[in-house]
């Protein structure tokens, strides 16, 4: 084989063009395939900045042409040779005019025939282009989402080092702490029976670096969480992690506004406005059922729990009486585009958010048919279409249930799954959105008592601070999220910096003092020294580049991701350990162990 001993590349495949005709060039790259026309040879070279041809011919040095013709894909060579105009031109590449009549070729490795063509448009198994990652990254598309990506973090790190952050790093080897996700941990060889918890967000640290006085912060950093996967969701992730002293939430809100504008503009060349609109959580849950909504599109819920609390049909009533609620959704104009079978269809999508079922109103050609019309009375149901604000060629659909999560939880993701069905959502539309004064806390039924919404370092809201001993349910948070179409991209707050405050809210979360000082007590003995106000967000930069590369799943913009059950095909990790690595750690496992063991 050859090497690149005395080789020198001028730059890469994708870049030459007519002007750049009659020049002596040096490429490198992956052979994409041969076309062998008898006396004439074309090899389509490819790096990661696309294909350039490359031609040999009957006046091409003997060696040469015979070693073109040995050429298979995926081979990993060099050449050298004079850049000429094409006689026929491909004018769907953009390097189609041109190609590279060659000189010198070196055959630099040679490649076994790949398991799948390394192609855009290939329907290839997931599993396979996982096992096979790297040469699935070859593919380049998945070229440009990663490019994406490292233009992202490099934008973050230019503005947010412009805007006076110090990009400083945080431990990764970490306390496990109570509330959130599950950890992943580390055992210490040295602690026998210790163990260190891999970060979930380096919450705490920024936190202290505020009250060591560096003002601001950011980092790009890993996360771990030990939760189900989802498109959106990865057991480990990134996260373009900020904090800011002496702020309120306007401040970071309005940092982080210049920020995606600037990001938006330079990888994308989209300009966004801002500000961004801003929408309080019960707002956004009463009108899209979701903390997250995708405002790209209407579909809003509309409350009738009024119209139908005396009804006679118990589907309707019995919810209102329990507690919880009845809502619609309107399809405006879209009747004809669900018949009955498709409305079947959305009443076994809503029972998987734990809906009852789905009620319906049809008005089409001038009249109406529903699923439930014959239980109401006729003023019961005009009041129901006057309030959908129906007219014909709409379809209403309803749920109601005793917990209102399941309603907004049904209805919310139903709209979504109707536009998504319609086609109407298009991904170059960025809808951003400030959600803001979330709860403070929710009730966790498993545990029976209230956890933090956000987190246990979120200041509740000054005018909500009496709620604290008396109304918890409807205590604000000083915390904000920000949503792109229908996703969380990220999420933050202003904290408490007392360690009275601080206490206290350990205390409502059920913590006796002595266990808020045994998980927590670095930070709130560190608030005796003297904390700023501070405040921040962290943004998910998977999802972020998911969004702006259009792709369905943060999978795609990440090199090497885990799949649904948390292991990484390529390595096949996790994995199991020597038995010397486990008495090292004094560890035994007592799970059924398997074929490595
Ligand atoms: P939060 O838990 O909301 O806040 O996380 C911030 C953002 O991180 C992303 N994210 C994820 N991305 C991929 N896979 C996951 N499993 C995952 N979990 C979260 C989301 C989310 O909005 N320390 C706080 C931030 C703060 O208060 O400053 C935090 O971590 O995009």
């Amino acid at each position: 084989m050859e090497t690149m001993q005395g080789f020198t590349r001028s730059g890469y495949c994708g870049d030459y063009r007519l002007e750049q005709v009659g020049n002596t060039l040096s490429v490198c790259g992956w052979v994409q395939r041969r076309r062998n026309l008898g006396g004439l040879i074309f090899v389509d070279l490819r790096d990661r900045s696309g294909i350039l041809q490359l031609s040999f011919d009957h006046t091409t040095p003997a060696d040469i042409f015979e070693k073109a013709a040995g050429l298979h894909a995926e081979y990993v060579i060099a050449a050298t040779g004079m850049l000429r105009e094409r006689e026929s031109k491909n004018l769907d590449l953009p390097t189609g005019e041109v190609e590279l009549f060659v000189t010198e070729l070196r055959l630099l490795a040679k490649a076994d025939t790949p398991p799948f063509e390394i192609l855009d448009d290939n329907q290839v198994n997931d599993m396979l282009r996982l096992q096979y990652r790297y040469l699935d990254l070859r593919r380049p598309s998945m070229q440009a989402m990663l490019k994406t990506r490292h233009k992202v973090a490099k934008v973050a790190r230019d503005y947010f080092d412009e805007q006076g952050f110090y990009e400083i790093e945080t431990p990764m080897l970490t306390k496990s702490t109570p509330e959130g996700a599950r950890d992943y941990l580390v055992p210490s060889r040295v602690h026998p029976g210790k163990f260190y918890a891999l970060p979930q967000s380096p919450q705490q640290y920024k936190q202290l670096l505020m009250l060591a006085g560096f003002d601001r912060y950011m980092q790009i950093t890993r996360c771990f969480r030990d939760e189900d996967l989802r498109a959106d969701r990865q057991p480990e992730f990134t996260q373009i992690d900020l904090e800011m002293s002496f702020v309120n939430e306007d401040d970071v809100m309005t940092i982080q506004e210049g920020f995606l504008s600037r990001v938006f503009r330079e990888t994308l060349g989209v300009e966004v406005a801002t500000p961004f609109p801003r929408m309080p959580w019960r707002e956004a849950m009463d009108r899209y059922g979701s903390d997250k909504p995708d405002t790209r599109f209407g579909f809003e819920l509309c409350d009738i729990s009024d119209l139908v609390k005396d009804c006679g049909f118990a589907v309707f009533s019995s919810p209102v009486a329990e507690g919880g609620s009845v809502r619609l959704i309107n399809l405006k104009g879209h009747a004809a585009d669900f018949p009955r079978k498709k409305i079947d269809k959305l009443t076994d999508f809503v029972k998987t958010y734990r809906a009852k079922g789905l009620a319906w109103a049809r008005l089409l050609d001038g009249s109406v048919t529903s699923s439930y019309q014959k239980f109401l009375t006729d003023e019961e149901n005009a009041a129901i279409l006057a309030r959908a604000q129906a007219q014909d060629g709409d379809l209403i659909l309803i749920v109601g249930d005793a917990k209102e999560e399941t309603v907004f939880a049904s209805l919310g993701a139903l709209r979504c799954e109707c536009a998504k069905q319609l086609g109407i959502l298009d991904p170059m539309d960025f809808r951003f959105l400030w959600v803001t004064e979330f709860p403070m806390f929710e009730y966790s039924e498993e545990e029976n008592r209230y956890v933090a919404m956000h987190h246990p370092f979120t200041a509740p809201m000054d005018e909500d601070l009496d709620k604290l001993e008396s109304d918890l349910k409807h205590c604000r948070a000083k915390a904000y999220d920000i949503v792109l179409n229908g996703i969380e991209l990220g999420g933050g707050s202003i904290r408490i910096n007392t360690p009275e405050m601080q206490e206290k809210m350990f205390k409502i979360l059920g913590f006796t003092p002595e266990q808020a000082q045994a998980q927590f007590g670095h930070l709130i003995n560190a608030f005796k020294f003297g904390a700023p106000p501070h405040g921040g967000l962290a943004y998910g930069l998977d999802r972020l580049c998911m969004l702006m590369a259009g792709a369905d799943s943060i999978r795609d913009v990440i090199a090497f991701p885990k799949v649904q059950n948390a292991s990484e095909p390529m390595t096949a990790c996790p994995s199991f350990v020597s038995q010397q690595q486990l008495e090292e750690l004094a560890l035994s496992v007592t799970a059924e162990g398997g074929e490595e063991a």
